[in-house]
């Protein structure tokens, strides 16, 4: 007979914008409790990646629904860990099919089961995009809505490219950035919005360690309260 686990993982929801440095927290929060990480964005990009490679064209959103509706979840997991995808491309990519609901769908189930059954069999598992707290893991124990404003982000953005030798001027990063925080905020699926009972954690002024501690503590706090 299988046996349950005793207790059910312990999820920690980051939500919020680009940049923000929801990832940087979610991957430290994660290695410091000892719970799995999966950032979501990664799924959207690989598979924005896998229908432009599949021919699909960005205005056609039938034939976009009907590659979503086919999606091999297992050669999309398989790609999670190419670089490419954390490119700007990708990126673009990625905004394109977020929207749509069959995508979605398709990538509900892989995220659902990753909350229910971490990796390795750990005990609890950090997601961070833009609807965990909302859809993917409404019932999640920790919620944290990382914010900064859009200047900051776009800042921390320009010198991300500039630290790879890659060309950009910062007003050009600045109007980028306010384009996709509109697209993913304005959409009607799972739009960029902070869950009713999230904490709100805005990084405009905090480097990434601060960021990270300020977490450590909401998350500390919240578990506490929901001991059994
Ligand atoms: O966080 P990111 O830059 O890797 O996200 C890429 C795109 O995917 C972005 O346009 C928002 C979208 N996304 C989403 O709709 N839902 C998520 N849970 C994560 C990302």
């Amino acid at each position: 007979m299988k046996s349950e686990p005793l207790l059910s993982p312990l999820i920690i929801a980051i939500d919020g914008p680009s940049a923000s440095g929801k990832g940087t927290v979610a991957r430290k929060l994660a290695a410091h409790f000892g719970f799995a990480h999966l950032d979501t964005g990664l799924l959207y990009r690989a598979a924005g990646t896998m229908a432009r490679a599949a021919g699909v064209a960005a205005e056609e959103d039938a034939a976009l629904t009907a590659f979503a509706e086919k999606l091999d979840m297992n050669a999309l997991i398989a790609r999670l860990d190419d670089p490419a995808l954390r490119g700007d491309e990708a990126a673009k990519l990625a905004s394109w099919v977020a929207p749509n609901q069959a995508v979605r769908s398709a990538l509900l189930k892989f995220q659902r089961d990753f909350c229910a059954a971490p990796p390795e069999g750990k005990a609890g598992a950090v997601l961070d995009g833009r609807d965990i707290g909302t859809v993917i893991a409404p019932d999640a124990k920790v919620k944290i809505f990382i914010t900064a404003s859009a200047e900051a982000r776009a800042q921390r953005r320009f010198k991300e490219l500039q630290e790879r030798g890659q060309k950009a001027s910062y007003d050009a990063v600045l109007a980028d950035m306010k384009a996709r925080d509109a697209r993913d905020a304005q959409r009607v699926l799972a739009p960029t919005k902070p869950a009713s009972d999230a904490v709100m954690l805005d990084t405009t002024d905090l480097d990434a360690e601060q960021a990270f501690a300020e977490a450590v503590r909401i998350a500390e706090a919240k578990r506490m309260l929901c001991q059994p």
